[in-house]
This record gives structure tokens, sequence and C-alpha cells, in this order.
């Protein structure tokens, strides 16, 4: 995997300068945006050698993959891989799911330019579809003459970057095609920086089977499915219809905090509907043999709060009042459990991400959350607090963080350090 500089266009005829990953065993492989996509089977060994082809230095992060803490691609488990430096990662395809990589060093700038990719581990019995698409979803700020700004301004930093141009899998509002009566498993993962989006294909509903970790324990149907950055949906859509109808998947708004506007809904794509027709399936059985962790009035407590600091003219964001990297480490041992109970004392939405490990969600605000499922990335919504279960996983050093990147990288980050015996 080579990580480098590259022309690109996202508007027609305009050239972008990107930053992106290509197949460097590949002759003449160029970066794309999304990178290579990783294609796994469950239990696979997997090495990635690196090569850092950037003008600065990067590291690669596989977010919700369990990795051994030598290849999490964190400045606290490796240094930097300079310009013209490589680096080896390393580790097993523990889980089934949906996964993604990005760098983790100035993560708000490098993953905004183009470095990401999806890695899709599959278990031995996938559910049957007619048709399954990966669709990687992320926004880009561009300008009239179609280079990506380089202007991070106060609502960018508030929000997290909002772009102006939306994209699935790096194309612009792409149209595809889909046979009458056919069922598609669509997996959505949310690289953007700052972006929330809140999936709807009107006229349909969307039966989720799977999030961050895999399959969730009981499939459910939602008319609206929220998709915070760094997240994962994985549903089913009865395409149904006739040949010539034409299905719309949009993003409609969510209301995450700061008074932050409503567009209407956006267009992500469209679907047409084509001959010939697809036999008909029954909607497969994904239950997941999910088994709760254990938890009681026993089980240690972990307390972060979330905040802002806006008393100056550049905001800060604040795990318990401190500012990574002067931030207070949460210690631990590998294999205890704890509940971590996140306070958001902030005016809006952090998506809260652990690193390492998969946690089960408790409650939000007290009320016991309706859909299991293991997650590494969680919506906290604002003035709430959440409560999960976590198990802890191997020894190393861990982050924890918010996943708008520009929160993350202006102090809203921490650290578990899980000491071996
Ligand atoms: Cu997807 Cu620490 O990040
Ligand atoms: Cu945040």
């Amino acid at each position: 995997m080579v990580a480098a500089p590259v022309s690109l266009q996202f508007l027609p005829g305009k050239a972008t300068h990107a930053w992106a990953y290509h197949d460097g065993a590949a002759p003449k492989a160029t970066g794309t945006v999304p990178g290579p996509r990783l294609e796994l089977n469950q239990g696979d060994h997997v090495m990635v050698h690196f090569r850092n082809d950037l003008p600065d230095p990067t590291t690669i992060h596989w977010h919700g993959l369990r990795v051994p803490n030598a290849s999490d691609g964190t400045p606290v488990a490796q240094i930097p891989v300079e310009p013209g430096a490589t680096y080896d990662y390393e580790f097993d395809a523990t889980d089934a799911g949906l996964f993604w990589f990005h760098p983790h060093v100035a993560s708000d700038v490098q993953i905004e330019r183009g470095l990401y990719a999806p890695v899709l581990v599959r278990q031995a019995d996938e559910p049957e579809v007619t048709t399954e698409r990966v669709l990687v979803l992320d926004d880009v700020k561009i300008e009239a003459n179609g280079e990506l700004s380089t202007e991070t301004d106060a609502l960018d930093v508030m929000l997290g970057r909002q772009g102006n141009v939306l994209l699935v899998n790096g194309k612009r509002a792409p149209t595809l095609t889909a046979r009458a009566g056919s069922l598609e498993r669509w997996r959505f993962v949310n690289v953007a920086n700052g972006r929330y989006f809140n999936l709807a294909v009107p006229g349909r509903s969307l039966r989720v089977i799977g999030g961050d970790g895999g399959l969730v324990p009981e499939p459910y149907d939602a008319e609206t499915l929220l998709i915070a950055p760094g997240e994962r949906q994985d549903v089913l859509v009865d395409i149904g219809g006739a040949p010539g109808d034409v299905l719309r998947l949009q993003t409609v708004y969510y209301d995450r905090g700061h008074d932050i506007p409503d567009v209407g809904p956006l267009d992500l794509l469209q679907v047409e509907v084509d001959q010939p027709a697809a036999p008909r399936l029954p909607l497969p059985d994904t239950r997941s043999d999910f088994v709760p962790l254990q938890v009681g009035d026993a089980t240690p407590i972990v307390h972060l709060v979330l905040s802002e600091d806006e008393s100056s003219s550049e905001p800060r964001f604040l795990i318990n009042g401190e500012e990574y990297p002067n931030a207070t480490p949460t210690q631990g041992a590998p294999g205890d459990i704890a509940i971590w109970e996140i306070q958001n004392d902030s005016e809006m939405d952090h998506p809260f991400h652990l690193h390492g490990m998969f946690f089960q969600v408790l409650d939000i605000g007290g009320v016991v959350t309706q859909h299991g499922g293991w997650k590494d990335t969680v919506n906290v919504p604002l003035k709430e607090t959440l409560r999960f279960a976590v198990q802890y996983g191997d020894a190393g050093r861990w982050m924890y963080h918010c996943h708008i990147l520009e929160h993350a990288e202006r102090g809203m980050m921490g650290e578990l350090v899980l000491a071996g015996e």
C-alpha cells in the first residue's frame, strides 16, 4: 500500500490535487479515492507493506479491526512513517464486518485529502442477496477551480468540516442499476470529517442487519438511518419496483446541535431499476449469536465528560476538562470488563470511537437502547449520557476520541492504557 499525491477529478474537467492510496504491487497503479478495498475472509492473516510517498509523515490506522497495538497506526503505538519510509502492518482478520483504514496523523487534513479505504471481512456464511455493494460516504469542500479548500474556518472547526460536494465511492451522485425485484445489501461507512448522514430511500424502508462490528442480534426496519463519522451500517433494500423506476438514496436533516440549518434532503445516488427481473429472494436470517457482556453493580465505571471551550478565538474540545495530549490516561488490564459512561456536556453531538476493541451500548440518558450489536464508534447526543460495556483487549496504548476529526485533532482525544502482566 502506497500513499502518494495524485491528481484526480471530483468535478468534471477540473483537476483536484488529492492524496490517495494505491497498490504499489500493481504496475502503473495510481491513487484512487477511496483507496483500494481490502477484501478478506474471516481468519485471514494479513500483512500490509506500507510506503509513504507523501511530503508529510503519516500512519495507517485500521478502524474497527482488532489488531495488535503495534499495528494500530497511532502515534502512541508507532513512530509516524516519514516521507520515503516504510512500515509493515500485520494482523488477523478476527471479525467479519465492514471496516476502513485511514491515517492517524493530522487526520483532519489527511483524511479530507482522500486517504481512506474500506476493508471488507467476509464470514463463511454470508446472507444470500441479489447484489452487495460497499458505499463509502464522504463530502469534500471544493473551490470553484476544483481544488480542495485549504482553509479551515470557524464553522469547520465547530461542526467538523462539511463539504459542498457529497461523494459516494468518490463520485458525485452516481447512478446505479439494479434488477427489478432484487434484494440488495448496502454496506455503508461514513468517512467524512464532520458530516452526519441520515440515510433514507423514499418509498422503501431500510432493513438494518449490521453495524460496526458485524451483524446485529435482531434486524430491524428503519425509515431513516443515522450514520455518524466513523460508523458503519449494513442494510438490506428490497428494490422491488418495475423496469424504469428510479429510487433515490438521500441524506435528510438531522439536528446535531449548534443550530445547524435544515437544507432539505440531498441526493447521494440514484438507482435505475432495470431488466431482467431478479428471482425473488426470501429475507435471509441474519441474526448473530451475540452474547452480551455480564455487568453489574461491581463493574468498574470509567466516567468521561465531553465539552467544548469557546472562551478563546480557536475553540478547544476537551475530555474531562483536559486537552490531548495533555490528558490523564484511563488505566485498565487486558480482559477486564468495564462500563464507560460518556457524558456529553457540549452543545452538539460527538461520535465517540474507541480503538482496539468493541463495546456494547447499554443505555442513553438511562433509556436502554433497543438495537444491540458490537460497536467501535457511537454517537453521543448533546446533553446526554451514554453508557457502554466493554471487555478490554490486548495490552497496549489504545486511543479514544471524537471522530469529528477537527475535534479529535483539537484535544478531544485520550488513551486507554492496558498494562500486561
Ligand atoms: Cu477512525 Cu482513531 O480513528
Ligand atoms: Cu466531536
